[in-house]
């Protein structure tokens, strides 16, 4: 049995404007542990990284990415935005608006 350290979550997960906020885990990303909780109204389509719809801004905490690029620009990476259809949690998180 493999115990959960404090990188592996649960995190929380504040969406701008709103304030609505979720847990997400390390090995999900925050887009599936938004619907997992039932949380609705983060624009959405491809789920893979490539269509942007999902692109929103990151206001506080980290990311990874499994998959070496995703579908954003190199200033938008450094710019502090988040595709969270691919991006897992990495510490409390804080995005949208
Ligand atoms: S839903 Fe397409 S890039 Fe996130």
């Amino acid at each position: 049995m493999t115990e959960k350290g404090p990188d592996d979550g649960p995190f929380r997960v504040t969406v701008r404007p709103a304030g609505t906020t979720f847990e997400a885990d390390a090995g999900r990303t925050l887009l599936a542990s938004a619907l997992l909780a039932g949380v609705e109204g983060l624009p959405n389509s491809c789920r893979n990284g490539t269509c942007r719809a999902c692109l929103q801004p990151l206001h506080r905490g980290e990311v990874a990415y499994r998959i070496p690029w995703p579908g954003l620009l190199p200033e938008e990476r450094t710019g502090g935005w988040v595709l969270p259809c691919v991006a897992f949690p990495r510490s409390d998180i804080e995005l949208g608006g």
